[in-house]
């Protein structure tokens, strides 16, 4: 059955009544619609059959009385199955008793399609089912909610970089060498040589710095991690800015602001979807600047009074990055790493030569390190030492070279992962809900 394109876009057709979305029904009060949609739940008696319709925008309760419809269409009602997609026409009234507060007086019921039986019941499902059924998992209030929230994130983000003047250049999937570390780069055939999936935009942003001044790349990003922890995926989205004649404190700024701009955006507009998530908002609405900054080294004296000695000079695990967490009410900072913790491009501290000015922000409530970064190295004769001393194929970095040949500058910058910080946002257990189709070490279906 094709309808008329006035019509499909919400438009009042010759043909129909106009066509809404649940999301906009408040202007639509005592008029007749149509609402194209799923079938989430349904309950009947005899008379009276509630349909539980769902369109993607949200979902409304549509009442179909047997008395009103006639026998044939209260029998259409009744045959769909959770899921079918069905076509409704109706009258919208204000209910403040309905969840959204709005309800539809079907006057009439067409079925797309009778969906087979439905794998994901209203019963609960073991994440493990979910995930393999995460085509269809994505329908239900939790997914849903979530991947809303990512979204809103993703503008919040973009929004922040273009109102301060960053430009969008984004960053090659294929690259001929690591970033960040070579254990975890994935290896593929490459024509008659081998490329790598790149593991961060962070190299090319920095020749972009040089080119616009301050940029962003977003894409995504690929780490072969052989870890199985809750913060781990094998594919991931990075947000990452870099900006030319900027320091450290320049991007621990940045992030900042940055953070508390998309929090603020997300809880003046998902409160409905954060309260499905039944998250705790005070501890969003505490995340203001400014976030505390210490160094590793008082870092490593917090972990050392909580009973947890780290050798200096080693990296923190997942555990300790909570424990230091624990410490803060908002995201905090950690600045001035040991060289050996970090990558081969960090400017060393002109005070102490055994750090570098990296930085990683901790995110509270046991969600971990949601962005690294730091300042760069301005220095080609630094920057050939710490490529020889990291084991790095010289050849593949000769263009990076090139940037501390002509025209070298300081310059900074860091990378957010996405699914963190949504994970985070909304209070998921683990990232890979703040992924549409995740990819772990053990997932690669749907
Ligand atoms: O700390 P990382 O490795 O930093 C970089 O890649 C820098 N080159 C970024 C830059 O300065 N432009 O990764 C940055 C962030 C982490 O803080 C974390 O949020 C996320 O990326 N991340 C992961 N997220 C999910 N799964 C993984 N396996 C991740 N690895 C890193
Ligand atoms: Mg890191």
């Amino acid at each position: 059955m094709k309808r008329s394109a006035k019509e499909r876009i919400g438009l009042s057709g010759k043909d129909g009544p106009p066509k809404a979305l649940v999301e906009n029904l408040g202007e639509f009060v005592d008029r007749e619609v149509l609402l194209e949609g799923w079938l989430y739940n349904s309950r009947s008696s005899g008379k009276i059959a509630f349909l539980l319709l769902r369109d993607g925008s949200g979902t409304v309760q549509c009442v179909t009385a047997k008395a009103d419809v006639g026998e044939e269409i209260f029998a259409v009602a009744r045959q769909a199955t959770q899921e079918s997609s069905i076509r409704i026409t109706g009258m919208v009234k204000k209910d403040d008793r309905a969840p959204g507060g709005y309800e539809i007086m079907v006057s009439n019921v067409e079925i797309v399609q009778i969906a087979e039986e439905y794998p994901i019941t209203p019963k609960s499902h073991g994440t493990s089912f979910l995930m393999d059924h995460r085509h269809l998992w994505l329908r239900s209030a939790r997914p849903h909610a979530i991947l809303r929230i990512r979204s809103t994130v993703i503008h919040g983000l973009r929004d922040f970089f273009a109102d301060r003047g960053f430009t969008n250049i984004d960053a090659p999937i294929f690259t001929p060498a690591a970033c960040e570390g070579t254990s975890t780069l994935f290896e593929t055939d490459y024509f008659d040589s081998k490329a790598y999936l790149t593991q961060s935009g962070q190299l090319y942003m920095e020749a972009a710095a040089l080119a616009f001044g301050r940029v962003y790349s977003f894409g995504p990003t690929f780490r072969a991690e052989k870890s199985k922890t809750r913060r781990h995926l094998t594919e991931f989205w990075m947000l990452e800015p870099e900006m030319a004649w900027a320091d450290l404190d320049d991007a621990m700024a940045l992030a900042e602001s940055m953070i508390v701009a998309v929090i603020d955006r997300v809880l003046d507009t998902h409160m409905q979807d954060l309260e499905t998530l039944e998250r705790d908002l005070s501890k969003l609405e505490r995340i203001q600047k400014p976030f505390p900054r210490i160094t590793y080294d008082e870092a490593l004296a917090i972990l050392e009074k909580k009973g947890k000695t780290i050798e200096w000079g080693e990296d923190f695990g997942g555990e300790d990055e909570t424990v230091l967490a624990e410490e803060f009410d908002r995201p905090v900072f950690i600045h001035r790493w040991p060289k050996e913790a970090k990558a081969f491009y960090m400017d060393p501290d002109p005070e102490d030569k055994r750090l570098v000015l990296g930085v990683d922000m901790l995110a509270p409530e046991g969600y971990g390190e949601i962005i690294g970064g730091g300042q760069r190295t301005a220095s080609l004769e630094y920057l050939d030492s710490q490529i020889e001393a990291h084991g790095l194929p010289a050849e593949a970095f000769e263009w990076y070279r090139d940037l501390r040949k002509y025209g070298s500058v300081p310059h900074a910058g860091f990378g957010i992962g996405l699914e963190r910080f949504v994970g985070w946002i909304c209070g998921t257990h683990h990232v890979r809900e703040a992924i549409p189709f995740p990819r772990t070490m053990n997932r690669l279906y749907p």
